[in-house]
């Protein structure tokens, strides 16, 4: 009698087959199936011997081994001393926690290793979270140079896969690549999530099904997708070790970071609606809960360095005349901070620049009924600071090696005690002097020599620490994640924040496709859309302000540029963009997000549900076609009517398969121009 362990949720099963010497085999990952369903036959019943192969047979498990008769890529590699390399478990037993999860403990007797993997696949949101433990029961150190959080089956007809790529100013940029049977894999080394590969990624089948998985994690990490013998596939996502990191004593274990992972028979939509769902449920809102996302005036772009009190104060108010609710000041706020060459470090107010200190700004700010928000880099140290100056040893280095820096700065040590101490005593002090509610946290390089040992992870852990000793002391304040742009976006730092920075390019066209990328993995209140200056900074393009708020409406809007200097005839449009995002923002920031191209450079998303939604579309580039395209609707019911209202206009009533066969007849839109809709079900 063979024993399969079985994980519903609304959309999706997971099965294993168990037994109690190997580690539960892949049987299926999909789209739902119906109770009851199980795998007709034992797994090696249906595979009888090829030639010249092992008599016994090793299929796909959840932990794949090494150097016993798994040839495809493990979910481990350690060794004590050369010794212990070979790993197969030799005892497993599946533990039902509650209706969602198993936890299942593994033992590898013979290399002396315990592997506990949670498995939990979430009715609410469709997703299934994968960690592992690993426990060195032997005796000497066990040296792991890699741990998958987890090890998922494919399909056979898995075709293609999206990642993302970039750098600064041009994140999430979207990369296919075919699956063949040669491998895939994407490393990050940069030591934070870094903009060069996102930690996840989404692949299509043949048929339409979508996979998608992400790293909950905010440090270097390794993915790869391979071909395996009976023509399915396995990925393996996990954090990136380096040479001698991750050195267990006996006794001593090693938690990976969870794994997001989904499957969606709707294809890449599914998979991004499961996540949106999951990240929600990660974040600790202030209060418990998620209120209307707060239109923010960012100091940066507008100012830069050149801060001047009374300037910022002028600012603040003619911000908060257009509808500003949250005034963040940017960089350039503390001691000797003129420039990007010093004084990372010195966490406190300027004394030429703000003799006062930051109090009479913050209390102008907040008798204008706003937010006072202030940007930190805890993280990082300039050579030229009090604080490098009195704790040079508390930057990351080698010894015997120069050190390296990056826009003049260094990286402190944040696995050390009294680094982080350091920190939170800092920034304590500024949230309990200033009436902050929000910290734009910052982090403008990646890491090198990072520790005579590596602390890449404990670099990660350190900062989650400091993080969550903030939060737990001052609970009301929401913290934003930035790495120079969307360096730092991943489902691991969410625990701990509440926005993204998404891009420091707020180019509307380039954003665009930024934004479409990281509406793939996170969900739009979450991702920070600024309204920037014409010409834009990043890249010299000019548009007019109404594309530009309207490529920044779905996000957590906000404003970056001089609103001062605004024409009248921008400023009063401004304003009325901020209006109908405030409007519009509780429609945005719920329910499923639906993404797709019409053709003839229009692209669109769609907000809602299938009763009621919130249509988005953007052109990017004039016009090559006589006549606009049709835009099919296919999450719409077909056999119910909508009331379509476009913007502005007076609501038409259509039949819902027209517009999921046929399609909504969009105007002819210029060049670069953002339309607005409304359906809903009749
Ligand atoms: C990089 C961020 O992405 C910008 O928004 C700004 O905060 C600068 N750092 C400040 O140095």
């Amino acid at each position: 009698m063979t024993d399969f362990a079985v994980l519903h949720s609304p959309a999706c099963t997971a099965i294993w087959e168990v037994r109690p010497d190997e580690a539960p085999l892949w049987r299926y990952w999909g789209p739902r199936l119906p109770d009851g369903v199980v795998p007709p036959t034992p797994l090696r019943d249906e595979r009888p011997e090829p030639s010249f192969s092992l008599h016994h047979d090793v299929p796909l498990s959840l932990f794949p081994g090494i150097g016993m008769g798994w040839f495809g890529a493990p979910a481990l590699a350690a060794h004590r001393g050369g010794a212990d390399w070979a790993h197969a478990a030799t005892a497993c037993r599946v533990e039902q926690v509650g209706e969602d999860t198993l936890h299942i403990h593994l033992s590898d007797d013979v290399a002396g290793l315990a592997i506990v993997i949670v498995a939990r696949l979430d009715p609410a949101s469709d997703v299934l979270t994968l960690s592992t433990t690993l426990t060195n029961r032997g005796e000497g150190v066990l040296d792991v140079g890699w741990l998958a959080s987890a090890c998922l089956p494919l399909p056979p007809d898995a075709r293609e896969v999206l990642s993302y790529t970039g750098r600064h100013n041009s994140e999430f940029v979207a990369v296919r690549d075919a699956l063949s049977r040669a491998g895939w894999r994407r490393e990050n080394r940069r030591g934070l999530t870094s903009h060069d590969a996102f930690p996840g990624a989404i692949v299509t089948c043949a048929d339409g099904t979508a996979y998608g998985a992400q790293l909950a994690w905010s440090g270097n990490h390794v993915q790869s997708i391979d071909w395996i013998d009976d023509g399915r596939r396995q990925w393996l996502l996990g954090e990136g070790l380096a040479p001698g990191e991750m050195r267990l004593s006996p006794g001593e274990s090693l938690t990976t970071p969870e794994m997001l992972a989904t499957v969606s028979a709707l294809g890449a939509d599914g998979v991004s609606q499961a996540f949106h769902r999951a990240i929600r449920a990660r974040i600790a809102w202030p209060g418990g809960a998620m209120s209307p996302r707060k239109v923010h005036l960012n100091t940066w772009e507008g100012f830069y360095f050149d801060h001047d009190p009374a300037a910022l104060q002028d600012l603040a108010t003619a911000a908060a005349q257009v509808g500003v609710e949250r005034f963040v000041l940017d960089d350039g706020w503390f001691a000797g901070r003129h420039d990007d060459t010093s004084s990372l470090g010195d966490w406190r107010p300027d004394p030429l620049t703000y003799p006062e200190g930051l109090g009479p700004l913050a209390a102008h700010v907040t008798a204008l009924g706003m937010d006072f928000g202030l940007w930190v880099e805890p993280e990082m140290v300039n050579p030229d600071s009090d604080l490098y100056r009195a704790h040079p040893d508390w930057a990351l280095h080698i010894d015997g090696r120069p050190l390296l820096t990056a826009r003049h700065q260094l990286v402190l040590d944040m696995s050390l005690p009294q680094v982080r101490d350091h920190l939170c005593d800092a920034i304590a002090a500024l949230l309990r002097s200033l009436p902050i509610a929000y910290l734009k946290w910052d982090h403008n390089r990646d890491l090198t020599h990072a520790g005579n040992r590596a602390t890449y992870r404990a670099q990660v852990l350190g900062t989650y620490a400091l993080m969550a000793r903030l939060r737990a002391a001052f609970p009301a304040v929401e913290i934003e994640s930035c790495a120079g742009g969307g360096g730092r976006i991943d489902a691991g730092i969410i625990a701990h924040t509440h926005r993204f920075w998404t891009s420091d390019c707020i180019d509307a066209i380039s954003r665009v496709g930024i934004q479409r990328g990281f509406l793939r993995f996170m969900p739009p209140e979450l991702m920070g859309s600024h309204v920037g200056a014409c010409p834009a900074h990043s890249t010299g393009r000019m548009q007019a302000m109404a594309f530009r708020s309207g490529v920044a409406l779905p996000g957590h809007f906000g404003v970056e540029l001089d609103v001062r200097g605004l024409n009248d005839a921008d400023r009063a449009e401004l304003a009325a963009a901020i209006a109908r995002y405030k409007a519009l923002r509780g429609r945005f920031h719920q329910g499923l997000v639906w993404q797709g191209a019409a053709g003839d450079g229009v692209v669109w998303q769609a907000h809602g549900s299938a009763d009621d939604l919130l249509l988005h579309v953007t052109r990017t580039a004039p016009t090559t076609w006589r006549h606009a395209p049709h835009l099919r609707l296919p999450m719409l019911d077909p056999a119910r009517r909508y009331h379509l209202t476009p913007e502005g206009g007076a609501p038409v009533t259509v039949a819902g398969s027209w517009l999921v066969h046929a399609g909504l007849a969009l105007p002819p839109l210029a060049g670069e121009a953002v339309a607005i809709y409304t359906l809903t079900a009749a």
